[in-house]
């Protein structure tokens, strides 16, 4: 038999926060490695593993010293659910190490003077921040150690184990939004399971409760969204009642039917049960329809600050042509729209248009302008020629960055100003740098949107040369 080989221990100190809740640590002799149940500051000993691009995966063993920065987490699924990943890790810490991965970024790739970054935007409150969960149903749940006796592991309702896409971690309290959210999922499941609706089945692709989708707005309202595997509307008739008689604060119920194998709400058709069609949410000045499939920012508090540095960014006085691409529901313009002559925002998203225009009637705009499409494609010299010659574009990408073709029209349309909103250092790092022919960045400033897990948001305000 083939003796298993075995593998080498090292000892290294913990220096960052890597994707996916991994922690980044080197040895003493400057050797990289990545390992999970770790934070900035411990000392560790792991085994190396396997070596991926140069930088070695460590199997944690033990922990030799512990992190100053290390506090106790609030929640009873922290490690299981991977939702939060650093909970674990102060929140002054996790601002640092976040700052650190945009410097870093902006340093090596965009080669830009970072002295005038400004000290990242926190968050407050750092718990119950989401203004919507998703929750999953499966006959599948994630069994941890101390429940090896439970007996039912057929019916979870929570978050996705991660990296699996059918073992689901039961939750009973999640602190990311207000703990209406916790009792409304906490009946649905007794109720369900007591009246034997069966729990979807994602490897066999059978049961009826797939996913339960809880939006709240500023004044606590809601708006639930059950998704079934099957047009069977009736066979949730009396869960829902029992739901909507318990929880008045439920002001927008939602059934949508999804046959599909995935679980993305693409092409799921829902229907009103009960209720208003939409919730209303507010951020500073303006509002937004919000309904069962709407993109919003799903921190709206940190939304508005987002926002309001973006604000104070353009500086806009009542005469300016704004373009805001990648708009989404047309979030960013509808909110700068009092104070500029014009706005103009583009996404590829159709759903998302319709949403924007309806937001801006909501708010009673008659200078917003929105089109449907790739932003490479949509934004030409015939659009510019229509609307004018910018004075600001804002940008707000997916985690992939501009398109190359994008900032080559960008370039040559030369704006005076340009506002780069990012959820992703690197992609906007190496877009600057690209930028930087041109333009100069003036102010930076990184924005905690996420707290506990390792996303940063990053504005960057770039001026003409
Ligand atoms: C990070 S979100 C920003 C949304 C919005 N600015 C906000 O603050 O809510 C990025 C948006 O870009 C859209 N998008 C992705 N690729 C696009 C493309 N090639 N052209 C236009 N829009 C795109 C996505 O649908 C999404 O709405």
């Amino acid at each position: 038999m083939k003796k298993k080989k075995e593998l080498k221990s090292e000892e290294i100190e913990i220096k960052s926060i890597a994707h996916k809740g991994l922690a980044l640590g080197k040895t003493d002799e400057g050797m990289v490695v990545l390992t999970k149940s770790a934070i900035p500051g411990d000392r560790v000993e792991v085994r190396l593993h396997k070596k991926r691009k140069g930088v070695w995966m460590g199997l944690f063993t033990k922990t030799l010293r512990d992190s100053p920065h290390k506090v106790d987490p609030i929640c009873t699924h922290f490690t299981i659910c991977g939702g939060c990943s650093w909970q674990n890790l102060s929140y002054a810490e996790q601002l640092n190490q976040k700052e650190t991965i945009v410097k870093d970024a902006m340093q090596r790739i965009a080669k830009i003077d970072i002295r005038m970054m400004e000290t990242i935007l926190s968050a407050n409150p750092i718990f119950y921040y989401r203004n919507k969960l998703e929750y999953t149903f499966s006959n599948h749940k994630w069994i941890v150690d101390r429940e090896a006796q439970e007996v039912d592991p057929t019916h979870a309702l929570g978050f996705h184990r991660p990296e699996s896409f059918f073992k689901i971690v039961d939750i009973s309290k999640c602190h990311l939004q207000i703990d209406i959210s916790n009792q409304i999922r906490n009946e649905i499941k007794t109720l369900a399971s007591n009246s034997n609706l069966a729990f979807y089945d994602i490897k066999e692709h059978k049961g009826l409760l797939r996913n339960l989708i809880i939006r709240t707005n500023h004044l606590d309202q809601v708006m639930m969204s059950l998704i079934i595997a099957a047009d069977q509307e009736n066979e949730v008739t009396d869960l829902l009642e029992a739901v909507k008689a318990k929880f008045p604060s439920i002001i927008s119920m939602y059934v949508g039917f999804n046959q599909k194998r995935n679980d993305s709400l693409f092409e799921v058709k829902f229907k009103k049960i009960y209720g208003e069609d939409y919730l209303i949410e507010r951020l500073h000045h303006v509002q937004f329809y919000i309904s069962p499939k709407s993109f919003f920012q799903t921190n709206t508090k940190q939304a508005e600050h987002l926002y309001g540095l973006v604000a104070e960014y353009a500086n806009l006085n009542g005469t300016q042509t704004v373009y805001d691409l990648y708009c989404g529901v047309g979030s960013i313009g509808i909110y700068l729209a009092k104070d500029a002559a014009q706005i103009i925002g583009v996404e590829e998203v159709a759903e998302a248009i319709i949403d924007a225009k309806r937001n801006a009637t909501l708010n009673q705009l008659n200078n917003t302008h929105f089109y449907t499409g790739d932003a490479k494609e949509i934004v030409t010299e015939t659009l510019f020629e229509r609307h004018g010659h910018p004075d600001l574009i804002i940008v707000d990408p997916p985690r992939a960055g501009l398109h190359e073709d994008l900032i080559q029209t960008l370039l040559q349309i030369s704006s005076p100003k340009i506002i780069y909103v990012s959820c992703n250092p690197a992609t906007q790092a190496r877009d600057l740098l690209l930028f930087s022919q041109l333009y100069k960045v003036i102010r930076m400033r990184p924005v905690d949107m996420f707290p506990h897990t390792n996303h940063v948001e990053c504005i960057a305000l770039l001026e003409r040369i």
